[in-house]
C-alpha cells in the first residue's frame, strides 16, 4: 500500500465500510440498506493486468500445495493468469501483509471447515504465511480430517478440517444417510477464534459422485429431495448452531461463498463444449453473463436469519470472470474446472479476508 494520501483515503474508506458492516452480511445488497459508502462493495469489481503479481508466495518452494492444484510445476505453459489483480469498484484492496496478520492474530486459531475448495483457500493461505515469514519455524500436523498448520513465535494455527457437508454424514444399515437436521462432529469448532465455513458443491452431485443414498429429516428418509431445500435445511441446521454456541467478542464467523466452475463455455459466452481447457485470460469487465448460482439465495436468506453476525466471502462474482483460473488439464489427470491454481485466485479469497479482518 502506498503513502499518498490518496491511497491512505481510499484505506480510510475501506476502513469505514468494514467497520459499518460490521463483519455481517445479512443478504440485502448494500445499496437497498443505504449505510455503505457509495459503491464501496469490495465483491463488485473486475480483474486487472497487474505485472507485479504473483507477490505473496512461489509454487515451486511452497510446501503446502497439492500436487493436483501446482499447476507450474505441472507444466502449465502459459502464466498471464497469475498477474491479476482484484480491483472492487471504488475501494483499494489492500496488500495481504503475512507478517503483520500474524502479529495482529497473535495466540489465535484459524479454522477453514469445509470441502476441497475450503482446502483450497487453507493452502493459498499457509503459502502466503509461510512466506511471509520464511525464517520461522512452522510445526504441520495431520490428523483424521483435521490438518493444523502452527507458527509457534506466533502462537498461530491455522487449520482445515474436512467436512463437506457440515451436517453429518453417517454409514448406516440402509445404506450412507445425510442427516440434514444432525450436526454432530463439532467438537473441533469450538474455542477456534476465526471460524470460515463453506459447503455447497456436493449437494448438487447426482450418479455416481453423490456420496448418499438417502436424506434424513427428522425419523424420515428420502431417497431424494429438491437439492436447494435440502441445502436450506443443512444450512439452517449449521445457522442454529452458530447462533447459540458463538460469542461474537470472541469468534468471527466467515461463510466462503460459492466458487464457480467453468465446465460449460456457453455460460460465458463460449461454445458450449468449451470447458475451462486453454483459457488464459480472465472475462473482461465486471458482470458475468452467465446465471446465478441456485445455492447463492439460499446462502443469503439463511446467513440474513441469523442472529450473530456472519461475514459473507462473496466470491462468486470474482471467480465467475476467472475461466483461466482452474488447473484444467494441468491437474493430476483429469480435467479440473472447479478448483484453482496456487498461487492464484483463492490468494484474492485470503486478501478479502485480510481486509475484513483489518477492522479490529
Ligand atoms: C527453528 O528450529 C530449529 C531446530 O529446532 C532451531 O535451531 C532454530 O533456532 C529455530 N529457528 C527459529 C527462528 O526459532
Ligand atoms: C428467513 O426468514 C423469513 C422471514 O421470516 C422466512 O420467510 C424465510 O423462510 C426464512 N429463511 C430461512 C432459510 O429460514
Amino acid at each position: 500500500m502506498g503513502t499518498t494520501s490518496g491511497s491512505l483515503c481510499k484505506l480510510v474508506a475501506l476502513l469505514y465500510f468494514i467497520s459499518s458492516r460490521s463483519i455481517q452480511s445479512n443478504g440485502e445488497s448494500e445499496d437497498e440498506q443505504g449505510t455503505e459508502p457509495k459503491g464501496c462493495d469490495l465483491f463488485k469489481g473486475s480483474w486487472v493486468f497487474d505485472d507485479s503479481y504473483p507477490l505473496y508466495y512461489d509454487a515451486l518452494s511452497c510446501p503446502f500445495i497439492d500436487p493436483g492444484l501446482n499447476c507450474q510445476k505441472n507444466g502449465r505453459p502459459d502464466n498471464i493468469y497469475l498477474k491479476y489483480r482484484w480491483n472492487p469498484i471504488s475501494c483499494e484492496l489492500p496488500r495481504f501483509d503475512g507478517r503483520n496478520f500474524l502479529q495482529k492474530l497473535r495466540g489465535q486459531k484459524i479454522m477453514f471447515v469445509g470441502d476441497s475448495l475450503s482446502n483450497n483457500q487453507w493452502q493459498s493461505l499457509a503459502c502466503m504465511l509461510h512466506f511471509a515469514v520464511p525464517d520461522s519455524n512452522y510445526t504441520l500436523l495431520g490428523r483424521g480430517p483435521l490438518l493444523t498448520l502452527s507458527f509457534p513465535v506466533y502462537g498461530v494455527s491455522i487449520m482445515f478440517l474436512k467436512n463437506g457437508f457440515l451436517v453429518d454424514l453417517v454409514v448406516e444399515k440402509v445404506g450412507r444417510v445425510l442427516k440434514l437436521d444432525s450436526l454432530s462432529r463439532t467438537q473441533h469448532w469450538k474455542g477456534v477464534d476465526i471460524l470460515i465455513f463453506d459447503t455447497y458443491h456436493w449437494w448438487i452431485h447426482t450418479g455416481r459422485l453423490q456420496t448418499w443414498d438417502y436424506f434424513q429429516v427428522g425419523d424420515q428418509l428420502f431417497k431424494d429431495m429438491d437439492r436447494m431445500e435440502a441445502y436450506k435445511i443443512a444450512l439452517t441446521t449449521w445457522s442454529q448452531w452458530v447462533d447459540s454456541n458463538v460469542d461474537p467478542d470472541k469468534t468471527k464467523v466467515f461463510f466462503q461463498g460459492i466458487s464457480a466452475i467453468h465446465y460449460h463455455g456457453n455460460e460465458w459466452n463460449g461454445p458450449d463444449v468449451q470447458d475451462c481447457r486453454g483459457q488464459t485470460k480472465p472475462m473482461e469487465g465486471g458482470d458475468f453473463p452467465g446465471q446465478h448460482y441456485p445455492g447463492e439465495a439460499v446462502v443469503k436468506d439463511v446467513l440474513g436469519n441469523m442472529t450473530k453476525p456472519v461475514y459473507l466471502l462473496d466470491i462468486t462474482l470474482l471467480t465467475q470472470l476467472r475461466k483461466d483460473g482452474h488447473p484444467s488439464n494441468y491437474a493430476n489427470g483429469g480435467v479440473d474446472c472447479s478448483h484453482w491454481c496456487l498461487p492464484g485466485v483463492p490468494d484474492t479469497w485470503n486478501e478479502l479476508l485480510y481486509a475484513a479482518l483489518l477492522e479490529n
